[in-house]
């Protein structure tokens, strides 16, 4: 018997206000056609006024506990993915089990950026293997829109705002790659290409919060590599090939990027779970989003093998195999 981190949850959250790309023509020079055609962005949402990443991760992790049928009294942890934190500190996962009323188990965020769902998920697989959790809700969210320069056309209309989140249980498996829960992961990051995707200011540095700066051609070519190269090593791991995936649910950062890695792991895009046209880029939370849509859709059903994908700033990417 083999231990698995099996998902018996997902649920997601978008604030009301959906902002189409028109929106940004009066603002910078740009058009809804470039927009479309360069990335495959069509509209995202935006958090209101005071609302705050904690906030969307409450309401996409009540979801999720719903989907799942449980209390937040079962739940041993919480991981939160952001890196548009309400605060320096506390954690947001703090605030979440405070938001939905639990007092036991333990929270905590990881920053890993566009990369920091596939990274919470790895942890979450961690902690329930070596016995520290049994049941861990794993949340990503983000309030992008606070770290945009609204006057840099190359990046806000980019990014947009959202929470997705899983549940995940252990359960007994048979040690194969037939069995339901997280199968394997790969973790990469290169500190060395900080300078292509960061945020201008921070607590030791500015003492602001800052803006996003991206060398978003360059971005593209790293990820346009690294997604393929990172996915094919969670599946070798699994003993798995391209051909015995289901579903790729990548980071939804572009229609481009998602394309050409689907086409360099020669997986047609009909088993490529697509959202950004409707979210745009929401970083951590694009993941838990694309998942808790392609099973809201009926794309993903039980026994699926899907494969997650991501890259953001650090760099930091990863891939996470999982049978739903
Ligand atoms: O989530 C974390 C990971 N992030 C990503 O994966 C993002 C990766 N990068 C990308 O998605 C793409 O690189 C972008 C969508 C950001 C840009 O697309 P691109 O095809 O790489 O365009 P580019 O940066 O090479 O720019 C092409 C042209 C430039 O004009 P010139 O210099 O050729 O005259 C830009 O100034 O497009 C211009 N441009 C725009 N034009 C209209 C850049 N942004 C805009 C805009 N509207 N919003």
């Amino acid at each position: 018997m083999t231990m698995r981190a099996v998902v018996r949850g997902v649920g997601h959250y978008l604030p009301e206000r959906v902002v189409p790309n028109a929106e940004f023509e009066a603002k910078v020079d740009t058009s809804d056609e470039w927009i479309r055609s360069r990335t495959g962005i069509e509209r995202r949402h935006f958090a209101a006024e005071g609302q705050t990443t904690s906030d969307l991760a409450i309401r996409a992790a009540q979801a999720a506990l719903t989907d799942a049928g449980m209390t937040v009294d079962q739940i041993d942890a919480i991981i939160v993915a952001t890196s548009t934190p309400d605060f320096t500190f506390p954690s947001v996962a703090t605030m979440v089990q405070a938001g939905l009323g639990s007092t036991s188990g333990f929270a905590f965020d990881v920053q890993a950026v566009c990369a920091g769902f596939v990274f919470a998920l790895a942890n979450a697989n961690g902690m329930i293997l070596s016995g520290q959790a049994n049941r861990v809700l794993v949340i990503g969210a983000e309030t992008f829109s606070r770290i945009m320069d609204w006057n840099d056309r190359t990046t806000c209309v980019l990014f947009g705002d959202g929470a997705g989140a899983l549940i995940l249980e252990a359960q007994e498996g048979n040690g194969t790659s037939a069995d339901r829960g997280i199968l394997s992961s790969d973790l990469n990051s290169d500190g060395r290409h900080r300078d292509l995707l960061y945020v201008d200011g921070g607590v030791s540095t500015t003492g602001t919060a800052g803006v996003l700066k991206m060398q978003g051609n360059s971005v593209f070519k790293h990820a346009v590599v690294k997604l393929a190269e990172t996915a094919h090593k969670a599946l070798d791991k699994a003993g798995l090939t391209s051909q015995d995936v289901d579903w790729i649910v990548p980071h939804q950062a572009n229609l481009r990027i998602i394309t050409a890695t689907a086409e360099r792991m020669q997986v047609s895009m009909d088993h490529v779970v697509v959202t950004v046209q409707d979210h745009g880029n929401t970083s951590a939370a694009s993941i838990p989003l694309a998942l808790s849509v392609g099973k809201a859709r009926g794309q993903i059903k039980q026994g699926d093998l899907v494969v997650t994908e991501a890259i953001g700033g650090g760099l930091a990417w990863g891939s996470v195999v999982l049978r739903w």
